[in-house]
């Protein structure tokens, strides 16, 4: 397909040769004084910082996304030497693609549909339009034979439109979150098309083995592609890899927070406050279903009725970041944990001491850092989940090698971390045992598997993670040669 004259007209000078597109913007408004002047700020970690070395080594880059609010900025602007372009999205679609289609429909059905998911075709429309002009932006922005780095299940169809757009592009897709098992995903009702979508790119990228496994076996069984090993899939004589890329930390931020002496300080603060417990657990987590938080919590509820450990002796912190609540199933999580938080303290707390101290509140990077030293043992007990960073934070955290890390085999993370505790986070006995197995663990052992975990993350930080993706797209564009089957537009079906 040719590309529409308008686009190719509105193409400006500034065109990059490397555009990251991602839901979002990787900067957020702040309003710095009186006069409420816009502007704006990086934000901190994420994706973002996992590229800024990559960045840095490219002349020419955008990033296209969403700015976060209805009355964002229209045009393009530059920021720390990004190119920014924004995506506008009304309320309404807001509404369909992004509370809809993507953590109404995709984010349940891709974590085991651990509640439901819901099926609109009004829903789907909205998510097409979004996907669309994603596609028309990165377009106009892109240079002649750019690079473009697609980002997560918000815009699975980004790559199919923008190759039927722009042939010359050499498009990489990476998704954050797991890759359901084909039987799951053969539920959607658009399965051919956002199939189809994630087809479009060069190189497909998923957290682990498993999902890429899912997603080659997916395609072959909807008869979109065809190949003989889950790695290499042909399409229209075009190749696509599929390959697992594991994601990291910014590692050294962690670092050096840790180090840090008012960190150690407010770490010891933490604890002063909490009544000098014998031990601290911890979670951190988004408010999402996915997270598990009521399974450490009905675990603790259990061993503090059992009378497994003594009065005020243990205590949690559950952080829990506000999260979509304009989204049914996360106002009931909502209440279902702030009901179990509630029963536990009732049952348990003695004046000034309640076993939980529930935060349901962001919490900046410091006092994250703080908890984070506070804490004896960190429960990541997710249901599913495609990495989950805070397990490689809470890791990266402990320069000392002290510190458990009860972990769902349930998250990429485990892939990686094996040295944590590991549990079924639907057995709730398994997770009681790890956590009396965490709380009375042996400095030499516990120290002995943090470093090994220590060493992982370490290894596979953020930037490591970035470069693999863009050096794998590199690679599989010049083993792939450029005649007309690569060069061609496709329809996207
Ligand atoms: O894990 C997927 C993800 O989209 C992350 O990229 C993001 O930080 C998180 O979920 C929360 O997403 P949002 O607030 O944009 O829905």
């Amino acid at each position: 397909m040719q590309e529409h004259p308008q686009i190719q007209e509105r193409r400006s000078d500034q065109t990059a040769d490397l555009v990251v597109v991602a839901n979002r913007l990787p900067v957020r408004r702040v309003q710095a004084d009186e006069d409420l002047d816009e502007q704006w700020t990086v934000s901190p970690g994420g994706l973002v910082s996992a590229m800024a070395p990559v960045l840095a080594d490219r002349n020419r880059f955008a990033w296209v996304g969403w700015p976060g609010d209805a009355d964002g900025p229209t045009e393009a602007f530059n920021h720390e030497e990004m190119r920014l372009v924004p995506v506008h999205i009304s309320e309404e679609e807001h509404e369909l693609h992004y509370e809809g289609m993507s953590n109404g429909t995709l984010w349940p059905l891709y974590h085991d549909k651990v509640e439901p998911s819901e099926f609109h075709r009004h829903w789907f429309d909205g998510h097409r339009r979004v996907n669309q002009r994603f596609a028309d932006l990165v377009s106009e922005n892109a240079a002649e034979n750019a690079t473009v780095w697609v980002h997560d299940y918000q815009l699975q169809l980004v790559p199919g439109y923008l190759r039927a757009l722009r042939p010359d592009l050499t498009i990489g897709f990476f998704l954050h979150i797991p890759f359901p098992p084909p039987e799951l995903f053969m539920q959607i009702p658009w399965r051919t098309e956002l199939t189809t979508g994630l087809l479009g790119a060069d190189l497909v990228g998923f957290q682990t083995l498993e999902g890429a496994n899912n997603f080659a076996r997916l395609a072959r069984t909807l008869d979109l592609a065809a190949g003989e090993t889950n790695e290499l899939l042909t399409r229209n004589g075009r190749d696509i890899h599929i390959r697992a890329f594991p994601i990291g930390i910014d590692v050294e931020r962690y670092n050096e927070g840790a180090n840090r002496p008012e960190i150690t300080e407010r770490a010891a603060l933490v604890r002063k406050r909490l009544g000098n417990p014998k031990k601290v657990l911890l979670g951190v987590d988004r408010l999402d279903y996915t997270k598990g938080i009521d399974v450490r919590l009905r675990a603790f509820k259990e061993l503090l009725a059992e009378e497994r450990f003594g009065p005020g002796e243990v205590i949690l912190i559950q952080v829990a970041q506000p999260s979509r609540d304009n989204v049914e199933a996360y106002v009931a999580l909502k209440e279902r944990v702030q009901g179990l938080v509630g029963e536990i303290n009732g049952d348990f707390a003695r004046v000034g001491v309640p076993p939980v101290h529930y935060i349901h509140q962001s919490r900046d990077f410091d006092e994250l850092m703080s908890l984070y030293r506070s804490a004896d043992v960190m429960m990541v007990t997710p249901l599913r989940d495609g990495m989950n960073l805070v397990a490689k934070e809470y890791v990266a955290s402990r320069h000392d090698d002290t510190g458990v890390l009860v972990l769902s085999e349930f998250a990429g993370a485990a892939d990686e971390l094996t040295e944590a505790l590991i549990v079924n986070p639907y057995d709730i006995d398994g997770v009681k045992s790890a956590l009396m197995r965490a709380v009375a663990m042996p400095a030499d052992e516990a120290a002995e598997r943090m470093a090994a975990m220590r060493a992982k993350v370490e290894e596979n930080h953020a930037t490591r993670w970035a470069e693999s993706f863009l050096t794998a797209l590199r690679d599989v564009t010049r083993r792939t040669p450029s005649g007309p089957s690569k060069r061609q537009g496709e329809t996207t079906g």
